[in-house]
């Protein structure tokens, strides 16, 4: 089977039955059994972001859950739709246009169209393809990302700017952080990724997973997702929890960046993506990261009343090569950190 055009090429070749190689391990797959219904996790109506109860939502909820939805948060809703529809946009494009961005063809290290999630380490694929874009500058993107999206997924990166910087804001606070000078915003937000995932639709979805157990390597990630749903996260007793999509809403996630620094008050939760028998699903997460030239670790402010560090000191680059050269493996990342 040829993938150049990716898992969507398999799709659309109409396949009976999936490919053995992304057959998953039983214990990687999702049943009905292990799936909690009545839990939820938090919604957060950012209409009055500056009153004090908005803030204490956003924290207890990063504290407990480590992943909330945001409704009412500015970014308008055309600007959303359009990141949709851009997506779309990409992935239609025949494989040799979108094959430009692969491994061996992309113009830059910092765009890359691939499909899985790093197919050399894994035992099983994922039935999943990405564009994955690392963001320098606005003149840079514009000269190196496609064409079919790139003005679009910009536009959405300036509109979630002041977001981010209020949840920021918000959660520095609870941790005694009271200023975000040029250093901490280098740690917190110093660069950005920005990933298009497509997972299509797949002839045998219960045998396999659109994305592994794992945890994101960021200090934030925003999600937007479409309106097909699929995103579970870990729960309480070992159940997963199914994040509904709600329009116009943006999820947002503690990654592993901002556990170090909170030295564990702020948790990066484990989460997956099933697959789909019968709709193909999009979804956008921008990753707000340290620059990866920064040391990473916990916060002097966090340590001051005297609290024993939980994690060492690292490069964040070596951080995240660290992740990208295995499999998605739950919360395995953040031992290296220890
Ligand atoms: C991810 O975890 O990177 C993507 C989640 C999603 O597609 O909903
Ligand atoms: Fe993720």
């Amino acid at each position: 089977v040829t993938n150049r055009n990716g898992v969507k090429g398999l799709s659309e070749m109409g396949l009976k039955t999936l490919p053995k190689q992304y057959i998953q391990p039983v214990e990687e797959r999702i049943t009905v059994s292990n799936i909690l219904p009545q839990e939820s996790i938090p919604i957060i109506d950012m209409s009055n972001w500056d009153e004090p109860k908005v803030s204490e939502s956003i924290c207890d909820a990063a504290e407990k859950w480590g992943f909330f939805q945001i409704i009412n948060h500015g970014v308008p809703i055309e600007v959303l739709e359009n990141v949709k529809d851009a997506t779309h946009r990409f992935f239609n494009l025949p494989a040799e246009e979108k094959s430009k961005f692969s491994k061996e063809n992309s113009p830059s290290n910092s765009v890359r169209f691939g499909t899985s999630f790093s197919p050399e380490a894994e035992k099983a694929l994922e039935w999943k393809d990405y564009l994955s874009m690392f963001y320098v500058s606005e003149d840079e993107a514009s000269a190196l990302w496609p064409s079919a999206c790139k003005d679009q997924v910009l536009e959405y990166m300036r509109g979630s700017e002041p977001v981010i910087q209020r949840l920021l804001e918000a959660l520095m606070k609870r941790i005694n952080v009271k200023e975000i000078d040029e250093t901490k915003k280098s740690l917190l937000m110093g660069s950005k990724r920005i990933n298009l995932n497509y997972y299509p639709i797949c002839p045998n979805p219960e045998l396999t997973v659109g994305i592994g157990r794992h945890s994101d390597v960021s200090t934030l990630t925003i999600l937007l997702q479409d309106d097909i749903g699929g995103l579970y996260v870990r729960g309480n007793n070992d159940s997963w929890v199914h994040v509904p999509p709600i329009s116009g809403s943006l999820v947002i996630n503690v990654g592993d960046a901002l556990q170090i620094m909170s030295n564990g008050r702020y948790k990066s939760i484990e989460h997956r993506v099933v697959a789909n028998g019968s709709k193909n699903r999009i979804s956008v997460p921008i990753f707000v990261n340290p620059r990866p030239d920064d040391m990473i670790g916990p916060f002097p402010e966090v340590l001051a009343r005297g609290e024993k560090a939980l994690y060492k000191q690292v490069l964040y680059s070596n951080y995240v090569r660290h992740f990208y050269k295995k499999a998605h493996d739950g919360k395995k990342t953040i031992e290296f950190a220890k």
